[in-house]
């Protein structure tokens, strides 16, 4: 039958979205990108704000009429959402054929077997650590040269504003083995980039071990893969700062294949906020990281994930992110404001900030990150960047484009006998806020 998949969220769940693509290919469905055209129609959700999860629903909600019309159609609502909601979402929505959680992707081919054969709903959301191991399937297209690797799935942090934990379970890491197999497998499939994933992805290999340590198998998986001949570049998501130890920075600082342009989700720079989040962090801390890594690699880049509006968050805890924000001089930043995800610790809080003074604090964060990237690029017009060719520009398919170290797009006139996936230097000529224009 033919299948269309639509992804909400993060990186974690394109990449399930895609091994559950994968899977379903293996046993005979065809992959439609066309919605109108499919037979099964599924939604991989996140849960992670209130309006995530809204706008799912809704998309899931009008599909009433289409049901009406063709009835053997199949609506699956998977991933975190699913996990949260369970058999809830087919009480409301009784369109809906069936629910399967965060640990149930590589179990969908035998989901839709069953709806096929026996018409009935199916909620499948139980935990299954070994599904790690199930889902190393991918698809890509000839021209692709980047390609997602999950290396551990699931957090044990339990942030308290953080819905995470509850809905993909404790942390699991794969085994290295697994891991270097896939990326060969893909660097002999064209791949020339790879992005680690896992929710808490410098704890990888950790797991049971408590907090912080000194070790760090995240570094020594890094250290491997670079290993690995024609994968060029690595990059990871998300570390969180308490497992930024040493080692990990040492090998951020040394490895050549690893990109000098880190996710550090920062959520706030006030250390009584940072407590109440279950951070175990101070800002001090964080920008010790920071500095650190600078100090051995100047021209390292620095992206990071921002709340605001958490409860109880002052003028001054706000003053102090900015601060924050201004001393780590971000070259990018996700700015959320805070959603109560109820069963959190934080959710026993008043959500007491009001709506337009979190409207206006991001406001001013998003201000500020203008500045600051503007001030970024303008700094590097004249330099040389490497950049990894992608292949034609979006908006000008005159002009190719690629992404420098840092994960700027830097648009380009293309000249004969360069390549989808070649390394080439770049001067940059002008840039936007956006974009870098290079030669
Ligand atoms: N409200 C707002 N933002 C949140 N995030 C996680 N939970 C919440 C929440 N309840 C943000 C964090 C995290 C990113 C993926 O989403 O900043 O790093
Ligand atoms: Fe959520 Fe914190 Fe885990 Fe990140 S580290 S997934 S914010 S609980």
């Amino acid at each position: 039958m033919k299948f269309y998949i639509r992804t909400y969220g993060c990186q974690m769940n394109e990449r399930d979205s895609e091994a559950a693509a994968s899977a379903l290919i293996a046993s005979g469905h065809e992959m439609v990108h066309d919605e109108k055209m499919a037979d099964i129609l599924l939604f991989n959700t996140c849960s992670v704000r209130e309006h995530a999860e809204r706008k799912a629903l809704g998309k899931v909600g009008i599909l009433i009429k289409l049901k009406k019309k063709k009835p053997d159609i199949i609506i699956g609502v998977l991933g975190c959402m699913a996990q949260r909601l369970k058999e809830k979402i087919i009480e409301d929505i009784p369109h809906v054929d069936f629910v399967a959680g965060t640990d149930q992707f590589h179990r969908l081919p035998e989901i839709v077997a069953s709806i096929i054969l026996k018409r009935k709903h199916v909620v499948a959301v139980d935990a299954d650590s070994e599904i790690i191991e199930n889902l190393s399937g991918h698809i890509h297209s000839d021209n692709q040269i980047s390609a997602f690797v999950s290396v551990m799935r699931g957090c044990n942090r339990f942030c308290s504003y953080c819905i995470v934990p509850y809905v993909r379970g404790r942390e699991k890491s794969r085994g290295r083995k697994e891991i270097i197999e896939e990326a060969k497998k893909l660097v002999g499939s064209g791949i020339r980039e790879i992005l680690l994933l896992g929710q808490n992805i410098a704890a990888y290999g950790l797991e049971g071990r408590g907090q912080a340590t000194e070790e760090s198998p995240f570094a020594e998986l890094l250290e491997e893969l670079c290993r690995i001949d024609g994968l060029l570049r690595i990059r990871f998501a998300s570390p969180h700062p308490q497992y930024f130890n040493e080692k990990l920075i040492d090998a951020v600082a040394t490895l050549p294949k690893i990109c000098k342009n880190v996710h550090l989700p920062l959520q706030s720079g006030s250390d009584r906020i940072l407590k109440l989040m279950n951070r175990h962090y101070t800002a001090e801390k964080y920008l010790s990281i920071v500095n650190d890594l600078r100090s051995k690699v100047p021209e390292i880049t620095f992206s990071t994930d921002i709340i605001i509006g958490f409860p109880t968050e002052t003028e001054e805890d706000f003053n102090a992110s900015r601060t924050l924000m201004k001393a780590a001089d971000f070259d990018n930043a996700y700015i959320f404001k805070y959603s109560t995800r109820s069963g959190t610790k934080a959710a026993e809080m008043k959500d007491d900030v009001p709506q337009p003074v979190k409207d206006e604090r991001n406001q001013i964060l998003l201000a500020d990150l203008a500045e600051m990237t503007e001030r970024h690029n303008k700094a590097i017009v004249g330099s040389t960047l490497e950049v990894l060719v992608e292949g034609v520009s979006k908006r000008n398919s005159e002009r190719w484009c690629g992404r420098s170290d840092s994960n700027s797009v830097v648009v380009f006139d293309p000249v004969p006998g360069i390549k989808i996936g070649d390394l080439v230097k770049l001067k940059i000529t002008r840039a936007t806020t956006m974009t870098l224009f290079g030669e």
